[in-house]
């Protein structure tokens, strides 16, 4: 496996495959098995599969969070490195910005109004600026994303619609209590881990009651459920997957997402129901 940290050295490493196929897996490190469902995602349809460990400063909305953000670059290639990942990309913030740390603005077509977009201003002008400064530099024929961020993953195939790349989307990885994986939860003590299954039942509950009761029912039940746990509920959000914005009726194609905090972490998960496929 091939560690690059400058541009410069990446573009001449790609620049002398020949017609083989380039999958992308853009990722913030602090790397576990979500993750590598995306690189083996890649693995699979691609000849060489290339992951860029960056966090991105544009993204975050309070120092706090960008400083919080857990971080083991040793560990991550170490994983990598078992799990046939063909080059991995570790740039700055000089490499990525040149000196000028900022988001650029791009139409989003309101895919950010809600959720994500709305609790984390600017949130998504971030991720948009550093995929596409990603994309730029990498020209990967395939980009892979995860469910477990869907309104990222919607808002990228967005921007990306008019591009050569397509993009991925891969199943939320998930604990044998139905924990989404995430790098923030590394940051929870074992009992807000715990307790942390309270966010996928919410879910599920959600879609299993969906035909019983109607979705404010359903929003204010699982309110109460979380009155009693250590969790604070952010928002419980029923959304069409074609906008992102949420139904007030059950429809053909939409998810089921939340976000909740404890202790300061954010995690955030969903479910897709009568998905057409997202990819
Ligand atoms: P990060 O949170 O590191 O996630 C990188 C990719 O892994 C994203 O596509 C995310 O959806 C996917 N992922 C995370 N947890 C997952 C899980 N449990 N199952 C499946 N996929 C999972 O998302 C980002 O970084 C950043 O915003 C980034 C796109 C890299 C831009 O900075």
């Amino acid at each position: 496996m091939k560690i690059i940290k400058k541009k410069s050295k990446l573009k001449v490493a790609l620049n002398s495959l020949s017609n083989q196929t380039i999958g992308f897996v853009p990722t913030m490190g602090a790397l576990h098995d979500g993750h590598i469902s995306l690189i083996k995602a890649s693995n699979s349809r691609c000849d060489i599969t290339v992951c860029s460990i960056y966090i991105n400063p544009t993204q975050f909305n309070s120092q706090k969070d960008l400083s919080n953000y857990p971080s083991n670059l040793k560990k991550d290639i170490e994983f990598l490195k078992k799990n046939q990942c063909d080059i991995v990309f570790t740039p700055n913030d000089f490499e990525l910005y040149d000196g000028n740390v900022k988001s650029c603005e791009f139409n989003l077509n309101k895919l950010d109004k809600y959720m994500e977009g709305k609790y984390r201003p600017g949130h998504f002008q971030g991720v948009a600026t550093v995929v596409t400064k990603l994309f730029e530099i990498i020209k990967p024929n395939f980009a892979f994303f995860g469910e477990k961020d869907l309104q990222q993953l919607m808002i990228i195939k967005h921007i990306s619609n008019e591009s050569d790349i397509k993009i991925f989307s891969v199943p939320t990885f998930r604990d044998k209590n139905g924990i989404a994986l995430s790098s923030r939860n590394n940051n929870l003590t074992k009992d807000s881990y715990r307790s942390a299954t309270i966010i996928f039942k919410s879910l599920c509950y959600c879609r299993d009651n969906i035909n019983k009761y109607d979705i404010v029912t359903l929003k204010n039940k699982v309110k109460k459920l979380f009155e009693r746990s250590k969790f604070n509920l952010e928002y419980l959000e029923f959304v069409s997957m074609e906008t992102m914005h949420p139904i007030d009726f059950s429809c053909h194609n939409f998810a089921i997402c939340i976000a909740a905090t404890v202790e300061n972490i954010r995690l955030i998960d969903n479910i897709i129901i009568n998905a057409k496929e997202t990819n």
